[in-house]
Order: structure tokens, then sequence, then C-alpha cells
């Protein structure tokens, strides 16, 4: 089995793992993360291995232990480092990964220098259109909203995520966000 396999599979176990806080349905958004990275990396003529690398391993912190959820950026990017360096992975990629780990947070603004950082940081906020019924999930039974409050909570995440995005990434994915948005109404 080769590398990204290998990474896949890594991250499916930590994904359902009991000791995982955030639950199975975590695999469905870092898969979603990885696949929007690849198209974005292919649209915008960045690293595809990289992005993709970079996708399957941003939320690996967290995945594997809540006490790392606040920083999981930097301590991801560590344990990334710490993976592909196990494989031989170029030093310089795994440099481009890294960076991909620690500025893919909206909420942890940092000047993006290189093309494979947008693309992760973009492919993990448009990630919540993929992964509707998961927002439904943390709505209605975890918050425990009322249909009016819980489809509201839905829409602000979905908007909030999607103002996070470049510009050139809100226009790609406009079409997208214009489907979810009819299917809230
Ligand atoms: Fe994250
Ligand atoms: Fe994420």
């Amino acid at each position: 089995m080769d590398m990204l396999e290998n990474i896949k599979e890594d991250i499916k176990r930590r994904c359902i793992s009991p000791d995982n806080f955030f639950g199975e349905g975590s695999y469905s958004h870092i898969e979603s993360v990885a696949n929007n990275a690849v198209e974005l990396a292919r649209l915008y003529q960045a690293d595809v291995e990289v992005c993709e690398l970079a996708g399957w391993l941003h939320d690996i912190a967290s995945i594997t232990d809540y006490k790392l959820y606040e920083d999981h950026h930097i301590h991801g990017a560590n344990m990334a480092e710490e993976i592909l360096k196990a494989y031989n992975y170029p030093t310089d990629k795994i440099q481009l990964v890294k960076l991909c780990i620690l500025n893919h947070r909206g909420s942890v603004l940092k000047e993006k220098t290189t093309r494979e950082e947008i693309c992760v940081a973009d492919a993990d906020a448009i990630s919540h259109y993929d992964t509707l019924p998961s927002l439904f999930y943390l709505a209605f039974v975890q918050r425990k909203l009322n249909i009016d409050d819980g489809i509201e909570f839905v829409k602000n995440k979905l908007e909030r995520s999607y103002n996070k995005m470049s510009e050139q990434s809100k226009e790609y994915y406009q079409h997208k966000r214009a489907m979810i948005q009819a299917l809230l109404k």
C-alpha cells in the first residue's frame, strides 16, 4: 500500500476510535476537505499531492486528542511532519504540508503565502456544504434546537464558512452555495 492509502487508513482508524471526541462524522469532513483541496489545487495550479496530504492530515491532532484541539493547527503540523518523514517524503514538500495545516483555520488569521495554503483553508471552509447532515446533527441533536432556530443556526454557520474563503473560491463555489441556500429556504 502506498503512503497516501496508509495515511487514509490511519485517519479512518483515529476517526472511528471511541477516543475521538468529535465522533465518526469527522471522517466525512476530512474526506471532503481532501477532495475539495485536490479540486482547488488543480484549478489554482498548486501542488495537488501536497494539498491532498494536507487535507487528510489537517485535523489529525483534534481527532487524536481533544486536549490538542485549541492549538490543533500547530500540533497537527508537527504530527504530519513526523508521519511524512517516516515515509521519506521530500523535506521541501513536508514544509509545504506543514504550512497548509498551520494556516488552515479561518479563526486563526495568518497571512497565507502559498497557493497550497489557500486551497486547504478554502477546502476546510467549503466542506460544511458537503456534510450538511453533520450540521443538522449539531443543531438538532447536540444543541437540541427547534426547527426554526436549527435552520437559522445551520444557515449562519454555512454563510460564515463561505465568507472565510478567498474571493476566487467564493466565485468557484457560488453554485454550490446557491443550491444549498435554495434547499434551506
Ligand atoms: Fe481544523
Ligand atoms: Fe477541518
